[in-house]
């Protein structure tokens, strides 16, 4: 049988000497690339055993049929050693940078917890976002305060009857003058007089921040929770200001159709003194069968009025050369309005089912 020089050597006992050298060879690779280059040198387009194989083709039927049989099994054999030697290699370097057990590359990533902002946080800056638009600046103040700022300073002296309407936590405190009552303050309205003391008419202020009460707690109470205060005193400041001024914060946070309602009310600090109402956005102020605005057809948002003249005078400002408005609402009330909230335990309770909804 005439033999070419590739066809050559292609014998059982060739097919069985390549094969023991390759894997002989193969046993002592470490690295990947080395790897890559015996694949090449015996698998590759013109590998020793693949030009081998196409020998085959020169022999004649019946050693065609048993030789070609063990070429097969070697090249089967060839390609499972060069699997598993990768796979030893490899695990070999995980091993050696001690994360053989630790990481499984193969995992899919996690991913990674988005935060977000408190809806407090939120309503809070959407509030003072309207204010600041219309020429408010914000400022805080002490959650710690004197009863001289939260009682004295907003006409509300010991012993008057509308202390009643805020019950706090007190803190012990006395220095070199004695005793001095100091709480946790029951709302933002003491920065009224902080204000006004550090500083001269014109005044346009928001103050978001946090207040407490000495409260049992429901489904609309909360032993602490936020308020915004607002402040304006000027020269020539009415109530036709405060009017279009709380009418136009109404509008931007709770829709353009809105109607509002002032009705009188009492608050030591101001007079005269007014709750604020929006006609309902559930139900477009119709009222029957409404559960948010529990039938009136109108949703209380806040506190206002003008402010005392006791209160100005109290910071040395004349209350005939000047006049202004306060109010104060609750942020979480608005939240609650706006995103149909029920219970205002929801807010500090830290259920993240609640709060991964905002
Ligand atoms: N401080 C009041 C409260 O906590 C709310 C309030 C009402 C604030 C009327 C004001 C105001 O500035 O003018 O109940």
């Amino acid at each position: 049988m005439p033999e070419s020089p590739e066809v050559s050597g292609l014998t059982p006992r060739s097919i069985e000497e390549l094969t023991q050298a390759a894997v002989q060879e193969l046993e002592g690779l470490s690295d990947q690339e080395s790897l890559e280059a015996w694949r090449v040198a015996y698998l590759g387009r013109r590998g020793r055993l693949t030009l081998m194989l196409r020998g085959l083709s020169q022999l004649d039927l019946e050693q065609r049929r048993t030789t070609g049989a063990l070429a097969n099994q070697a090249k089967r054999t060839l390609e499972e050693r060069l699997e598993r030697r990768t796979r030893e290699i490899s695990e070999g370097e995980l091993a050696r940078i001690g994360l053989q057990d630790s990481i499984d590359v193969t995992l899919p990533g996690r991913p990674m917890a988005l935060g977000r902002l408190h809806p407090t946080t939120q309503i809070l800056r959407e509030i003072c976002d309207a204010f600041v638009a219309m020429g408010f600046g914000i400022v805080e103040g002490p959650e710690v305060e004197w009863d001289h700022y939260n009682f004295e300073m907003l006409n509300i002296p010991k012993g008057h009857p509308a202390r009643d309407m805020w019950n706090t936590l007190w803190i012990d405190y006395s220095n070199e003058a004695g005793e001095q009552p100091m709480l946790l303050r029951t709302h933002t309205s003491p920065m009224q007089a902080r204000v006004m003391e550090a500083s001269q008419p014109p005044i346009r202020v928001v103050v978001p921040g946090k207040c407490y009460r000495y409260e049992a707690t429901d489904a609309t109470h909360e032993w602490h929770f936020y308020q915004v205060e607002g402040l304006a005193v000027d020269d020539g400041i009415t109530f036709a200001d405060l009017k279009g001024t709380l009418y136009e914060f109404a509008r931007r946070l709770f829709g353009a159709d809105r109607k509002v309602r002032f009705r009188c009310d009492y608050f030591p600090f101001v007079e005269p003194g007014v709750d604020m109402s929006i006609d309902c956005f559930a139900c477009d102020g119709r009222g029957s069968g409404c559960r948010i605005c529990r039938d009136s057809g109108w949703i209380e948002i806040m506190g206002a009025g003008m402010v005392h003249p006791r209160v100005l005078a109290g910071v040395g400002y004349d209350p005939e050369k000047y006049t202004g408005f306060a109010f104060g609402l609750g942020p979480e009330r608005i939240a609650m309005l706006k995103y149909g909230i029920e219970d205002i335990r929801l807010f500090y309770s830290n259920d993240l089912r609640f709060l991964r909804q905002f």
